[in-house]
């Protein structure tokens, strides 16, 4: 067979072009001058950013057997979250998932929107005191820490605010781990370092005490940890070790939060931008809600709230690219991607190519009305990846998602801080490398509304 001709891309070594310049510009730039698939260098080894929808079928599913996960982003995962479902490849991989899917049902749907309006009325009440000074604050921040109380709930039963410290030492290695540039240095060091070391030390005597209490107490709760520990493998029926329940429970709590997060956070800046959309929300709010907390029941009514958070993840996808290494030879596009090299699916180009979005960079939430647009071609959306590894919260994040930003925009509007840029930075999730700092106002007839009913304004 004639072998397959070679992939555009830039010349040479282009390590200080990536160094300069942010991977999410350098990733950008190279799909939008070479097309779907684009080959570049880096550290001796051979890349291929890809941004077809047929990519993302073939590699995440028709041939799925040959992407591994062993990359350098993969590799730092790993010191932190050891052998899991998300870090795991092939049969542990297989077993794990066999294991932990289950727990994520929905049944369990109720438990997390519980946690959630609940979580969500605390932040109500201390966003009351915000809007009476008239504060400017980050609205990321904020919003890490009510995902992170969520998961805390959801995983553990147990309020984590005072874990943040530890666990956004850990989030920040994680997503330096996802940089191919001097972030990518810089997160091995963290590893080595003491604050860091003492952090995580923290963060893994809390997830063992955790264990080992939940083990005595004969694992009754409804969350994540209990589930952990009663899984049993239906081939074998065996029970998880406390290492692999640390490692799992670790990787949900870091997988967990920190992508919600920031997608909502995404969301809050394009709400910003949007009066339309804004009025159109509190016009649905108002209708379903008419004032009372939202619930799980509510969700398939407050449609316009999902399509804002489909075309925020469209826009912004926490998860911006999604790495891989083949095993074998394999084709894309009709150009050749030779054994080892690396593919860098990037959800961010795919989801903003014109070819399968019209106005791709306008925020327009009625694309995904269900009742008048046709729904996207298959590849061509994928903020919660692809095929058999498809995110294991997807369900849970939408839920989650949807009831925090009906419950605050059932309360406030909010404008931008002038001055402040919006700063996109691609790591190993898509954040707001400056944050998005925001100024409460009242919603307008929100006097109808029945209170938060939490007075925790931590
Ligand atoms: C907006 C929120 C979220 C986004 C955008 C997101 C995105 C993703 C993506 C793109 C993947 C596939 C990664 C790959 O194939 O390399 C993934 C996998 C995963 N996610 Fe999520 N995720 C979110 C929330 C969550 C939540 C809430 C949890 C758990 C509570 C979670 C746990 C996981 C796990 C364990 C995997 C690995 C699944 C497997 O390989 O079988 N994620 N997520």
């Amino acid at each position: 067979m004639p072998e397959k001709p070679k992939a555009p891309g830039p010349a040479g070594l282009i390590s200080w072009r990536m160094m300069t310049q942010g991977q999410l510009n350098f990733i950008d730039s190279l799909a939008r001058q070479y097309g779907p698939v684009a080959r570049f260098r880096f550290g001796g080894m051979q890349y291929f950013v890809l941004s077809h929808p047929d990519h993302v079928l073939r590699i995440l599913q028709e041939n799925i057997a040959n992407y591994t996960k062993e990359t350098h982003q993969y590799w730092l995962l790993k010191q932190i979250m050891g052998n899991s479902l998300l870090t795991g490849d092939g049969s542990l991989w297989q077993q794990r998932r066999r294991l932990i899917q289950p727990a994520f049902q929905r049944r369990q749907l109720e438990h997390v929107a519980e946690q959630t309006v609940a979580a969500t009325d605390a932040v109500v009440t201390r966003w009351r005191t915000f809007l009476e000074s008239g504060v400017e604050f980050d609205v990321v921040e904020e919003l890490v820490q009510l995902a992170l109380r969520v998961i805390g709930q959801i995983l553990f039963s147990t309020d984590l605010i005072h874990e943040a410290p530890a666990v956004g030492a850990a989030v920040s290695t994680i997503n330096a781990a996802g940089a191919w540039d001097w972030n990518t240095l810089k997160s091995f060091l963290p590893i080595l370092n003491r604050p860091y070391r003492q952090a995580s030390d923290r963060l893994e005597e809390l997830i063992r005490s955790l264990i080992s209490q939940r083990r005595d107490e004969g694992a009754l709760r409804a969350d994540l940890l209990s589930a952990l520990v009663q899984a049993r493998d239906e081939e074998t029926g065996q029970p998880l070790s406390d290492q692999e329940i640390r490692n799992e429970a670790m990787t949900l709590l870091l997988a967990g939060h920190d992508t919600t997060a920031h997608h909502l956070s995404w969301t809050f800046l394009l709400l910003a931008r949007n009066p339309g959309a804004v009025a159109k929300l509190h016009g649905e709010l108002s209708e379903v809600l008419g004032g009372r907390p939202p619930t799980l029941e509510d969700l398939p009514r407050l449609t316009y709230t999902r399509m804002i958070v489909e075309e925020s993840m469209r826009l912004y996808p926490p998860i911006w690219v999604i790495p891989r290494r083949a095993i074998a030879g394999d084709e894309a596009s009709g150009f050749q991607i030779p054994a080892g090299s690396y593919v860098v699916l990037s959800i961010y180009n795919l989801q903003r190519d014109p070819q399968w979005w019209s106005e791709p960079e306008e925020f327009r939430p009625e694309r995904f009305d269900r009742s008048i647009s046709a729904p996207p071609r298959a590849g061509a959306y994928a903020p919660f990846g692809w095929g058999p590894r498809t995110c294991v919260g997807a369900q849970f994040a939408m839920v989650e998602s949807q009831l925090i930003l009906a419950r605050l925009a059932q309360h406030f509007t909010w404008e931008l801080a002038p001055n402040h840029p919006i700063v996109p930075e691609g790591l190993t999730t898509l954040r707001p490398r400056k944050g998005i700092r925001i100024r409460l106002a009242d919603r307008p007839g929100n006097d109808t509304l029945e209170k938060a009913t939490s007075g925790d304004a931590t």
